[in-house]
């Protein structure tokens, strides 16, 4: 049996939030390969006597895996964690992944995204918005365009934003977008906006309300979804 990869995610913070599911993939495993971020939660789930567990950075990913993938045997398990969802603004580490171990030796195990948790807390459903993620390394203009036509055309939005430390010019964070928003004939005042930090981490997480507006000047952490809510409650009395 050829070398196996189960691409997972963990949930955006807390275990509470890892599936049963992500959990086998671990304990199967041989080798597991993540960001700190996303072994600290599942410390409790993998066992360092046995498993050989590789914290990963931006710089030395590409090396890791690499060699990983060398060192594995036949019928050799790895899990390599995400956080929350796998299918969500990760694409371009997975696509590598893919090409390495190849589409048929990778499982991908789904997780809950903090996109969900965000949708949860301000109950706007994700079916009556345009979800977009600007946590990408490629081009974000036309994206910033269909931003633009969602919000116009009266669709609540959840979104991602753009950290990028070593580069600020090419952050695209809450300032950034309300400002974005408002020099492309968006009325800024009157549209109401979430910020969410550090979701499913008890203490540490924190909510803003308020109008896009107020968050011209503001800084939020990179660990944040951004929600501009323009729902309209319909139940199904209403279509009887
Ligand atoms: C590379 S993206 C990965 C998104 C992830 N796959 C998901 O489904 O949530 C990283 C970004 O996700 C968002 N994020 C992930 N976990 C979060 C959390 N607990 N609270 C707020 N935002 C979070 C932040 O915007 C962060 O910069």
């Amino acid at each position: 049996m050829p070398k196996k990869l189960f691409v997972i995610g963990v949930g955006p913070g807390s275990p509470r939030y890892l599936t049963d599911a992500a959990k086998d993939a671990i304990n199967k495993s041989r080798y597991v390969i993540g960001y700190k971020y996303t072994l600290i939660i599942i410390e409790s789930v993998i066992d360092r006597s046995k498993q050989q567990i590789s914290e990963i950075t931006m710089e030395n990913q590409e090396m890791v895996y690499n060699d990983v993938y060398n060192k594995m045997a036949d019928s050799d398990y790895c899990t390599v964690t995400f956080t929350g969802d796998v299918n969500f603004s990760e694409s371009e580490v997975v696509d590598r992944l893919l090409e390495i171990f190849g589409d048929d030796n990778v499982e991908i195990i789904p997780g809950i995204s903090s996109i969900q948790i965000a949708a949860a807390r301000c109950k706007v459903p994700l079916d009556k918005a345009h979800v977009a993620t600007f946590h990408i390394s490629g081009d974000i203009e036309g994206a910033k365009l269909e931003l633009v036509n969602a919000i116009v055309s009266g669709k609540s939005v959840i979104l991602l934003p753009r950290p990028w430390p070593r580069d600020p010019k090419k952050n695209f964070m809450q300032s950034d977008i309300a400002i974005f928003l408002r020099k492309n004939g968006v009325d800024t005042s009157s549209l109401k906006v979430y910020v969410f930090e550090h979701l499913t981490q008890g203490d540490k997480e924190t909510v803003f309300k308020g109008k896009v507006s107020n968050l011209e000047g503001k800084y939020f952490d990179p660990f944040s979804v951004m929600v501009i809510d323009q729902i309209k409650r319909r139940t199904y009395l209403q279509f009887a």
